[in-house]
């Protein structure tokens, strides 16, 4: 990869009808770096991963994984570049019915020609890096929150992504349990040196994990920098948003 930056967006704009939600938002997240959004609910924060994973398409604006400009992407070759990158969502982690082994092994048997060795070892190496090594054979409803979180981390990782996106990795989590992520979020940015953008509500946690934070208000990129300049920013938004 010639690219030093794993995520790039460049005058990024976005609008459902009427309404717009991004306008000529542009930041980059380089190897081993993380990003927190920050901003109220409804900002666009969603939208934001969404449109780098391309999910959705932006109306206006470029942006790149590594080299490959993702917007111009379709079908196969969006797909490779998809699967460099891990992501978490916020709910709807898992499949219901699939015990957690399961879980982890269909997107690694549906979309590489891997052996079946291969595979298991891949899940005990992730399960292990998110501590539920005893635990593949339990089904999801078996997995408490902050177990099923943990889980939807080891689902992001069975492609060793360059680049993570983590929505709101603290919803619905206990102080303890929220921490407990974020570790494992800051072990593989540290470790792994992977790159992260990671949409939060927590300050502690952001503070903790991210190098930068992206201040998102009203659409508009209001604040981007290191959180201890952002707490001086001119913009009050900024500063109220990173605890200043
Ligand atoms: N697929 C969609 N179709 C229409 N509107 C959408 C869609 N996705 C998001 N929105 C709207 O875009 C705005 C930003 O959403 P989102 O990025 O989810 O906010 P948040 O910052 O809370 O994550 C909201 O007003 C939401 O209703
Ligand atoms: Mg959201």
């Amino acid at each position: 990869m010639s690219s030093e930056n794993s995520v790039t967006l460049h005058g990024v704009s976005k609008s459902f009808g009427e309404k717009q939600v991004l306008d000529n938002v542009s930041f980059s997240v380089g190897r081993g770096e993380a990003i927190c959004v920050l901003g109220r609910s409804g900002t666009g924060k969603s939208v934001t991963l969404k449109l780098i994973l391309a999910l959705l398409k932006p109306d206006a604006g470029n942006i790149r994984i590594g080299d490959d400009e993702i917007t111009q992407l379709e079908g196969q070759e969006l797909s490779r570049v998809r699967r460099r990158m891990g992501f978490l969502f916020q709910s709807g982690a898992l499949f219901d019915s699939l015990s957690l082994h399961d879980n982890l092994a269909l997107p690694l048997r549906r979309l590489t020609k891997k052996s079946k060795d291969e595979i298991e070892e891949i899940i005990d190496r992730v399960l292990g890096q998110v501590e539920l090594a005893g635990d593949k054979h339990k089904m999801p409803r078996e997995l408490s929150g902050g177990m099923q979180k943990r889980a939807g981390l080891a689902r992001a990782l069975v492609f060793e992504p360059e680049t993570l996106l983590v929505d709101e990795p603290s919803s619905g989590l206990d102080r303890i349990t929220a921490s407990e992520i974020d570790d494992l979020l800051l072990d593989q940015k540290v470790r792994r040196g992977s790159a992260m953008i990671i949409v939060t509500h927590d300050l502690h946690g952001a503070r903790r994990v991210g190098d930068r934070f992206a201040v998102l208000d009203k659409g508009r990129l209001a604040g981007l920098g290191r959180p201890q300049d952002l707490e001086k920013h001119e913009n009050e938004t900024v500063r109220r948003l990173v605890g200043g």
